[in-house]
């Protein structure tokens, strides 16, 4: 009985498998109320949720839906998820170099909302790329290239959907236990054996200390473990944007340069830290990396050697008017930045425009002298000004 389940979290019981598996069946079905599964979120948020308990609904939330079968082929089956960042093109590097070590990739990614576009986003600067392909396709591609990057299929965790815009609706976003369920919910219905997280903490991250990082990041590996699925997680500071660019076109043309071993230290640092493969640079370096993403393009429609979207825009360059040492570029403001320019989206059914962005010329730690350039800002018709502004609150420079 759901007022059963709903009191025994209320008083802070531990709900059983069976009670949570009822729960969620009832919060896709309907047969569960908006008040009833707002009433839930509320408790989880004040009582949490043991390891156990956070397995059985992360488990109930990936059964409420589809779950991709490779069965057909021979794994490991691998992916990453990352919490999210400013300039993070960690997947567009990531997913080609795994399956050029042997693993196959089978990544289900998002859009942004917010500062600055997802992963999808991204990747659709590239003339014809397809994201909303069918299982189908999919497992073709996941076969003959081994990765693939692509939007939701069909449904995989109905559940998430119904319970994430109530967590939003109900200020119950922030609980280490709901948000567990809701990306494990989601990479588990990917059909993996191994997930690695890249669970980012500082300005412009979801989680905004150390702290809160590596709390969320102990419970996620706790229950993908519980689940069945080989987790580990990196802890990796977001308190100035990853590589040199934010903005569509730009990160795509970033993610490239690394795939081709000439890209910036840290985006290509993360992502072999997060393979875990020693052998990851290499590839790298050879440029082997950079034809398995070429296949992966075509094989989804894109065309790797057409110029990218979005050309066109006007650059606005802001130079500095001290000398001295860079000793912050708040990637919370330089993502808002990217976003007024219009790289980003409030709402999920909002264009975004692929041409528009940053490219930082200095980062934390480098001396800089008046009248150097800081940042080219790629622009279109709106949002220069604020632009100019959030770019001009993110540095600190010092003059010692
Ligand atoms: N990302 C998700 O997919 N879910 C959350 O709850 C938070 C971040």
């Amino acid at each position: 009985m759901i007022h059963e389940i709903l009191e025994a979290k209320r008083d802070g019981q531990s709900l059983s498998e069976a009670q949570l598996r009822e729960l969620i069946d009832g919060v896709v079905s309907g047969a569960v109320t908006r008040p009833q599964t707002a009433a839930f979120l509320a408790f989880v948020f004040n009582r949490g949720m043991t390891v156990e308990e956070t397995v059985a609904l992360t488990m109930a939330m990936v059964e409420s839906g589809d779950q991709l079968d490779w069965s057909q082929m021979d794994g490991p089956f691998v992916d990453k998820h990352s919490t999210g960042g400013v300039g993070d093109k960690v997947s567009l590097v990531l997913a080609p170099l795994w399956a050029e070590l042997g693993s196959r990739v089978p990544m289900i990614s998002g859009r942004g909302l917010g500062h600055t576009g997802g992963t999808l986003d991204k990747l659709e600067a590239i003339p014809g790329y397809q994201t909303d392909l069918e299982a189908e396709q999919l497992s073709t591609i996941l076969a003959d290239v081994g990765c693939f990057i692509s939007g939701q299929t069909g449904s995989l965790a109905p559940a998430d959907r119904v319970l994430y815009a109530l967590r939003n609706e109900t200020g119950t976003v922030p609980s280490i236990p709901l948000i567990t369920a809701s990306i494990l919910s989601k990479k588990l219905a990917e059909g993996i054996d191994e997930l690695v997280l890249d669970v980012k903490w500082g300005s412009g991250a979801f989680m905004q200390t150390h702290d809160a990082a590596t709390d969320l990041a102990d419970m996620l590996c706790r229950v993908g473990r519980g689940a069945g699925v080989m987790t580990r997680a990196v802890l990796t500071d977001m308190n100035q944007p990853l590589g040199r660019t934010v903005g569509n076109a730009l990160e795509v043309e970033e993610a490239i340069a690394c795939l081709k071993g000439d890209g910036p230290g840290d985006l290509a640092t993360l992502t072999v830290d997060l393979i875990g493969d020693p052998r990851a640079r290499g590839l790298l370096d050879s440029g082997a990396a950079y034809e398995r993403f070429c296949r992966m393009v075509r094989a989804q429609g894109g065309d790797p050697d057409a110029p990218l979207l979005g050309a066109g825009c006007a650059e606005v360059v802001v130079c500095a008017e001290v000398d001295g040492t860079v000793t912050g570029c708040d990637a919370l403001k330089i993502g808002k930045a990217a976003f007024v320019l219009g790289a980003g989206r409030e709402h999920a059914d909002k264009a975004i425009h692929p041409g528009v962005g940053l490219t930082l010329h200095k980062k934390v730690g480098e001396r800089v002298a008046v009248g150097e350039p800081m940042v080219t800002m790629r622009v279109a018709d709106v949002g220069v000004e604020r632009a100019r502004a959030h770019v001009d609150a993110a540095f600190k420079i010092s003059q010692d």
